[in-house]
């Protein structure tokens, strides 16, 4: 049943086994310092990627491939401490990943000093790399059909929960935040140029052949094959699979035309034509 695979907190849904609920409850005093670093996504919307691209960014030893510590290490989870780390330890500028809705982000992001780049994919997309992410990840719960996982989806009955309310959320509240908003397509379509921007808002200044190093280390194909990169262990021994699978499937646009049929594609877009009303963000959808 559902309920099992959810752990709710101020109406979001997480991955019960993987949060620490102390830490939960404390995230709104989490300390923020002014050169904090935050990636924020919806899952499956181009995390992993984005934590390569701001961790070769940050660490030369990492664009250089001489890095000790791994890349989750380097950009770890913010609500997911699934090493136990002790944050308020961690040398500065630190990076962070979360999946979190604006509202339960730590208070002190609100002074607009600390960085958010927000990564957002298009929602078909999502939903089919979602479909397939659950279908090996121990701690997800499988659906036999698309059919089936699309309901739930389009429900926020899954980590993350509701699509909608989370892109929704953090556009409407983009004043509250010193944010900058990136699109998976336009990453796809132009990483070069996308490094570039990440990096200027991030303020660092790279010579031409540092960001040639972290565009071909952000690759799809580099990413897919460099066990790093691709947290293959990770998935194995800290999170745990069902079956063979990796965070790096396809990374293309469109692949939900190869799973929609027109009728779902059609419930599909007067979702999305309903909850995303007065929501100026462009999408690419193929
Ligand atoms: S998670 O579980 O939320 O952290 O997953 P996330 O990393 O956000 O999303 C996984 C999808 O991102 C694709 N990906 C990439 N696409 C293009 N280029 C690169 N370098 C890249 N790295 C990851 C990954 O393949 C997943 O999408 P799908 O469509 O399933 O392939």
């Amino acid at each position: 049943d559902t309920d099992s695979y959810l752990f709710t907190f101020k109406g979001y849904n997480f991955e019960p086994s993987l949060i620490d609920i102390d830490h939960l409850e404390n995230l709104d005093d989490f300390e923020i310092r002014d050169d904090d670093v935050f990636i924020v996504t919806y899952p499956k919307s181009g995390t992993i990627w984005t934590q390569q691209i701001i961790s070769s960014i940050y660490f030369e030893d990492h664009r250089n491939k001489n890095s000790h510590e791994d890349t989750l290490a380097r950009v770890p989870f913010l609500e997911y401490n699934i090493r136990k780390v002790d944050f308020s330890k961690r040398p500065s500028p630190r990076l962070f990943a979360t999946h979190l809705p604006y509202y339960i982000m730590p208070r002190g992001l609100k002074n607009k000093k600390a960085k958010v780049i927000y990564i957002y994919r298009n929602p078909k997309d999502v939903l089919v790399s979602f479909f397939h992410f659950s279908q090996f990840v121990t701690l997800l719960e499988v659906s036999d059909t698309l059919e089936k996982f699309m309901e739930r989806f389009l429900d926020g009955r899954v980590v993350g929960s509701l699509w909608f309310d989370h892109v929704r959320g953090w556009y409407e509240h983009r004043h509250n935040f010193n944010i900058l908003f990136m699109m998976y397509e336009d990453m796809k379509k132009d990483l070069r140029g996308s490094v570039l921007k990440i990096c200027n808002f991030l303020e660092k200044k790279l010579s031409d052949e540092a960001v040639d190093a972290v565009v071909n280390l952000a690759t799809f194909q580099n990413m897919k094959s460099d066990p790093q990169a691709n947290y293959r262990k990770i998935l194995k021994d800290e999170i745990g699979t069902r079956k063979d699978g990796l965070f790096l499937r396809k990374g293309t646009i469109g692949d939900w035309k190869n799973h929609l049929t027109v009728e779902q594609n059609e419930r599909f877009d007067k979702v999305f034509q309903k909850k995303m009303k007065n929501v100026s963000l462009k999408f690419i959808w193929d």
